[in-house]
């Protein structure tokens, strides 16, 4: 890939280029860690406030209106840089009105274009009229028919990491912080929901929010559709279509007693409410950490409340992640492993300390799994990612060796004193960005420095800089797996699938029962299995992943039909990947995976498609 930022950035003159963090509170910071993955100079001209004036258009599928920007200018000599990407810029205007000159430059296929703009000497704001195209890789348009009640169209916007830019034009870059506000205006009898501040609907019917702390990019993000609310407590509650919205409430019932235990382990829940939106089945994650308004999937909806740490999960990032945030992709690890070993510790409060070793020994099981078939460049948490999209470097490797380095920090120098680390480490870069050499450098000070023995006996450099996985991952026993692992020895004993008991098994228990009895089944005995539990028709999406993948190893064609439904109807990128790369394993499953994503494609998310069209080399030519 090109790096057409970095030609744009030495046209247009220096950049600050440190590792620094330096804060002033009242300004903001006055340097910016290097970001590979935006074209703005945010210590020359920075974007500090967007007011957006949009309207959603579902027949012509665009949004568009106008984004007012507010600057600081420490270099009054110098034009904005915005990051812009499918965007069609139909204006750029002065607050008076009067025209500003603005070039958009060529477009890098995954940056998207620099869109710089000639400022006036006392401009302090500037009004970027525009519309969003086909291109506009954030937003997700679903026909009604993909929607759980069919009746009504649905948008929503998924902006992590560098999607933002394609459907506003600002400085898309996780180290420039900002405040919005916005005004939208939906057709009639849809509902709009926005990361921020509900202030009620104008006399027009334009939806209004605020958002006055200031956040990175990434986490603007909305969603407009049939929706209806139900609260939890006071400050949380569930958004949904109306057919969901009972059942997802139950679902997650237990989330005030989340935010509860998570205040009491790391500080104040900043953000005023903390409501779910339970999105149709194509939303591309399980889950995205908007603020005020986690995004959900509904394949979390298992019934038993078995998948809910992916509430604990977003819930945490309100702390690490949305509080204290990654500078750039490179700390992306300071993000999602902060927030599972965050995960980690409300579960263990909510649900007791063996949901909490069940859920971290099969996170263990896939972190493995996952490491043995990768480059060993995306072992490293600290990783470089010069030259390569931000999502190049996702895996499981920032998120669970992210937080079992975390967890060998607390067994080394004890829960108390780092339960104590991390709630000053909050509140010390609260509303910041920050970089791994500033982590780094603190938990010097804090623990490292004061106790020379342990810091050499964890070796920083080794889980932060190198590949591979340290052996001090504190899997401890868990009983209610050790139960599954005694019944996938009875049956690999016996081969007798009506011996197994699985009496009241919860989701993670069938996972490690499949996973573990997976090569020695083959296409008669997943008959048996399925005679006896039901499992392709199981409504339970981490079970049916598994026993999908499953069936397609075996060639078990009981689930044919099944295989296909799931791939259509869901879009969670964890979900379809590892099916469709085991069916690109054989030439036939190979066919037929062309066959399906032919068929599905036009129904998921861009980003999903980005990741299902490299691994099966979309555009498919005749006979290829
Ligand atoms: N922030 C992530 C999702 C994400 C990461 C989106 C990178 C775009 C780029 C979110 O918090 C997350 O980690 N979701 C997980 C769920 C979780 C329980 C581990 C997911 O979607 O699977
Ligand atoms: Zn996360």
């Amino acid at each position: 890939m090109k790096l057409l930022a970095v030609v744009t950035l030495a046209l247009l003159g220096a950049c600050v280029s440190t590792s620094r963090d330096h804060a002033d509170r009242r300004n903001g910071p006055t340097t910016f860690a290097m970001d590979l993955h935006s074209h703005a100079q945010p210590a020359r001209a920075r974007v500090t406030h967007v007011a957006l004036d949009l309207a959603i258009d579902m027949d012509s599928k665009t949004i568009a209106g106008s984004a007012t920007l507010s600057l600081a200018r420490p270099d009054r000599a110098a034009p904005l840089v915005l990051d812009v990407q499918g965007l069609a810029i139909e204006r750029v205007t002065g607050k008076d009105g009067s025209k500003r000159e603005f070039i958009v430059g060529a477009p890098d296929k995954s940056l998207g274009s620099a869109l710089t703009i000639l400022l006036a000497p006392a401009d302090d704001g500037i009004v970027v009229a525009y519309r969003t195209t086909d291109r506009s890789d954030a937003l997700q348009w679903l026909a009604a028919e993909q929607t759980a009640d069919k009746k009504q169209p649905f948008l929503f916007t998924q902006g992590q990491a560098i999607f933002t830019r394609t459907w506003i034009p600002l400085q898309d870059s996780p180290g420039v912080r900002i405040t919005y506000e916005a005004r939208v205006k939906a057709p009639k009898g849809l509902t709009v929901v926005m990361s921020a501040e509900q202030l009620g609907q104008d006399a027009d019917g334009a939806f209004r929010f605020r958002m006055t702390k200031p956040i990175p990019s990434y986490l603007v993000a909305l969603a407009c559709g049939d929706l209806a609310f139900r609260p939890i407590s006071e400050r949380c509650g569930i958004w949904a279509e109306p057919s969901v919205v009972d059942g997802a409430r139950k679902e997650f019932e237990d989330t005030e007693s989340m935010v509860q235990a998570a205040e009491k382990l790391f500080g104040p829940y900043r953000w005023g409410r903390y409501d779910l939106i339970v999105l149709p089945p194509s939303f591309p994650f399980g889950g995205m950490e908007n603020p005020c308004l986690t995004f959900a999937t509904p394949t979390v909806l298992a019934g038993d409340k078995s998948l809910v740490s992916l509430v604990a999960h977003e819930l945490a990032h309100s702390w690490s992640g949305n509080l204290v945030t990654n500078a750039t992709w490179r700390d992306f690890w300071l993000n999602e492993g902060f927030t599972v070993y965050f995960e980690q510790r409300i579960m263990e409060a909510v649900y007791g300390a063996e949901r909490a070793r069940m859920e971290w020994r099969l996170a263990i099981d896939d972190l493995k799994r996952e490491m043995s078939e990768q480059e060993p460049w995306l072992h490293v948490l600290h990783i470089d990612l010069a030259g390569k999209h931000p999502d190049d470097g996702f895996s499981g490797v920032p998120y669970t060796k992210g937080a079992a380095f975390l967890k060998r920090v607390e067994a080394l120098f004890g829960r108390e004193r780092f339960d104590r680390v991390l709630t000053k480490w909050f509140d010390a870069h609260a509303f910041q960005s920050v970089t791994t050499e500033t982590f780094l450098a603190f938990l010097d000070a804090e623990l490292l420095s004061k106790d020379a023995r342990l810091a050499k006996q964890l070796d920083v450099q080794r889980w932060i800089e190198q590949p591979g996985l340290p052996e001090e991952l504190n899997v401890l026993p868990s009983s209610s797996l050790e139960r599954v692992d005694r019944e996938i020895e009875r049956w690999k004993a016996t081969k007798d699938a009506g011996a197994i008991d699985a009496q009241g098994f919860v989701t993670q228990q069938w996972q490690h029962l499949l996973e573990g009895a997976a090569d020695t089944l083959d296409a008669r005995a997943m008959g048996l299995f399925d005679a006896r539990f039901g499992l392709t028709d199981t409504k339970n999406c981490e079970i049916a992943c598994v026993w999908l993948r499953l069936a397609v190893q075996h060639r078990y064609a009981g689930a044919d039909a099944r295989l296909e439904q799931f791939l259509t109807d869901i879009g969670r990128r964890k979900f379809l990947e590892p099916l469709y790369k085991e069916l690109k394993k054989t030439p036939e499953g190979l066919e037929r995976a062309k066959a399906i994503y032919t068929r599905a494609r036009s129904r998921y998310h861009a980003l999903t498609r980005d990741t299902v069209d490299e691994l099966l080399g979309w555009p498919f030519t005749k006979g290829g």
